[in-house]
């Protein structure tokens, strides 16, 4: 039932990759299975579609190859946007005049709304608040557990330009401090945590965060404290963020953080390409999360996968796994499409990056660690990227001695191990791979396979130090680290 073509007890067949996708099917469905939530999803609906890697170098059963579209939306198995309660805004005293505040009447509805739910049924069919069209400005609000907020077409929420409407909280333990300042840092927009089971969506509403305001006072270096995200969900399960455009965060977009089952799905994130930090979406220490059918432009990576910073980040241990994203397009002229770190002080495993496109950037995929990080990259599956004028299609670098302050322990290397790197077609680029282990540290596991960059400056060449692996079908010419001197069974080459 798990997978038509590959059942459960054939893993010890499938090459790694490939029973990284079976073990996220069966993460997702024991998840299911686990949860008294009925699925909104049938199992199907998984990441059981179409066959995403890339066919081995023996031919693969044709099965395998069927190139039907498919979807890990199944991480979210909460009730969906339908509620057994909902009110429009506009009914807790809001006006979409773009200049009322309507901080009171946003937290009124969100508390309101919940009461009401409880009220019917033991409120297990929860509540949701329409957003109707107009111009909502606002300050921070919270959400609640069994909660779908819905933004109509033409509906915009708009992000308060009073600092004091967006507080401070405290930072995040596996950060120690807030990212940016030190102390407690700006909350988001829209926030919540300890929840389950929150639906962000509607007919392609807007959340703009207004975010010009805070970028100066980053650029004018008065910021106080670390700006907030546009969509901050911590220690919080099943969200869905879907059919909505964020515009103009004043940090990172949308930050999932301790959280699982995680779905973001057609999404149109966008920023000003020179707005600093404004990362579209970043899986902070979270696992089952699902990024597919996203549109970003913003002036920092499109998507990021963290888990803490330093000795902050080790100590809270809390790992980054079991993640897919597919599907995502989108530019961003000094960072990257999809980054891994730079902050992985508690690991990050099980990804799989699929169908990825990405032009006009800095980098296609870039690793990003730094002395003193410790933590861990393994298990990464990245397949089928296709890019144009990119600068350097893939980087491993060694970051910038980014710390949270001067306690972290300099000998804690981070180690990064079985990465497939698979099917990538580049044009217009300037620069071969850049691949550089931190200080000390030995990158092995490492597999190119089919890859094609064109448009490399002449007399530049791959530049790898203390980066190993294999590589068959690559152009131009790997480093000699990738002529084969040891096979990783990630790659399925053996
Ligand atoms: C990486 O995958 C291997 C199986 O190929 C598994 O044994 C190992 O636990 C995984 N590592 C992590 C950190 O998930
Ligand atoms: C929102 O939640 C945060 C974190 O739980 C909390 O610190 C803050 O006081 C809450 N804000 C409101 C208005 O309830
Ligand atoms: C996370 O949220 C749950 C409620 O969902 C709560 O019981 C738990 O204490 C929270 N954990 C932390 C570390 O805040
Ligand atoms: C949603 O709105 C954005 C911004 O206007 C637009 O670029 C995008 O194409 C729209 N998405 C859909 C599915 O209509
Ligand atoms: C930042 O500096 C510019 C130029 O000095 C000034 O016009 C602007 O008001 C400042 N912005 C903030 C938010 O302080
Ligand atoms: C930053 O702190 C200074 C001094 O306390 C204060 O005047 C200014 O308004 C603060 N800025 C913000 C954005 O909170
Ligand atoms: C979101 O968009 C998808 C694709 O356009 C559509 O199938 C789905 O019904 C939409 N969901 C909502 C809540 O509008
Ligand atoms: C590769 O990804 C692109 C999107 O970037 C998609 O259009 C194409 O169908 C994918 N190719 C394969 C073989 O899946
Ligand atoms: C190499 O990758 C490209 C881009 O995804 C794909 O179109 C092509 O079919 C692949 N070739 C082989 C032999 O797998
Ligand atoms: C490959 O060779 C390098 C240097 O010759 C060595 O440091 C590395 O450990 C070798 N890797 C494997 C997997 O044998």
């Amino acid at each position: 039932m798990v997978m038509a073509h590959a059942k459960p007890t054939a893993h010890e067949t499938l090459p790694p990759p490939l029973r990284l996708l079976v073990l996220l099917a069966l993460l997702a469905a024991s998840y299911l299975a686990l949860t008294r939530i009925p699925a909104a999803a049938p199992l199907s609906a998984l990441l059981i579609g179409r066959q995403p890697l890339p066919p081995p170098l023996s031919a693969p059963p044709a099965p395998l190859l069927s190139s039907k579209s498919s979807s890990c939306a199944g991480f979210y198995a909460g009730a969906g946007p339908a509620r057994a309660v909902a009110a429009s805004v506009e009914e807790f005293g809001a006006v979409g005049d773009g200049v009322t505040s309507n901080t009171a009447a946003f937290r009124r509805a969100v508390a309101d709304l919940e009461e009401r739910a409880r009220g019917v049924g033991g409120g297990g069919g929860g509540a949701r608040l329409e957003v109707p069209p107009g111009r909502w400005l606002t300050g921070s609000f919270n959400l609640t557990s069994r909660f779908t907020l819905f933004l109509h077409r033409g509906a915009v929420i708009l992000g308060s330009q009073d600092p004091e409407e967006w507080p401070l909280i405290a930072p995040l333990p596996s950060y120690g401090r807030g990212r940016e300042r030190l102390g407690p840092r700006h909350i988001s927009l829209i926030h919540g945590e300890g929840l389950n089971d929150v639906v962000v969506t509607g007919n392609n509403g807007t959340i703009d965060g207004q975010g010009g305001m805070w970028w100066e006072l980053w650029w004018n270096r008065t910021l106080n404290h670390t700006r907030g995200h546009l969509v901050e969900l911590v220690n919080s399960s099943n969200i869905l963020i879907s059919n909505i455009t964020l515009r103009n965060s004043p940090f990172w977009t949308v930050h999932p953080v301790y959280c699982s089952n995680v779905v973001m799905k057609d999404l149109t994130i966008l920023a000003p390409l020179n707005a600093p930090n404004t990362d579209g979406i970043d899986p902070d220490s979270s696992s089952e999360v699902c990024i597919e059918d996203c549109y970003i432009e913003s002036g920092d990576d499109l998507v990021a996968i963290k888990s803490g910073w330093d000795q902050y980040g080790i100590s809270v241990g809390k790992p980054s796994t079991n993640i897919v994203i597919q599907r995502v397009s989108g530019t961003t002229p000094t960072c990257s499409g999809v980054g891994f770190g730079s902050e992985m002080s508690g690991g990050i495993s099980n990804v799989l990056v699929r169908d990825l496109h990405v032009w006009s950037s800095a980098q296609a995929v870039r690793l990003k660690t730094d002395i003193g990080r410790g933590g861990y990259i393994t298990n990464i599956t990245i397949v089928n990227v296709t890019m144009e004028k990119v600068k350097v299609p893939i980087r491993f670098s060694r970051g910038a001695d980014d710390h949270s302050d001067d306690n972290y322990d300099r000998t804690a290397l981070p180690r990064i191990s079985n990465v497939l790197i698979s099917d990538i077609v580049g044009v217009d680029l300037q620069r071969a791979p850049m691949l550089e282990a931190v200080a000390g540290a030995v990158y092995e596991g490492i597999c190119f396979r089919n890859v094609s960059l064109r448009g490399i400056r002449r007399q530049d060449r791959w530049h790898c130090e203390s980066v190993y692996g294999e590589a068959h079908g690559v152009f131009p010419a790997p480093c000699e680290e990738f002529r084969s001197n040891g096979s990783s069974s990630w790659c399925g080459f053996s």
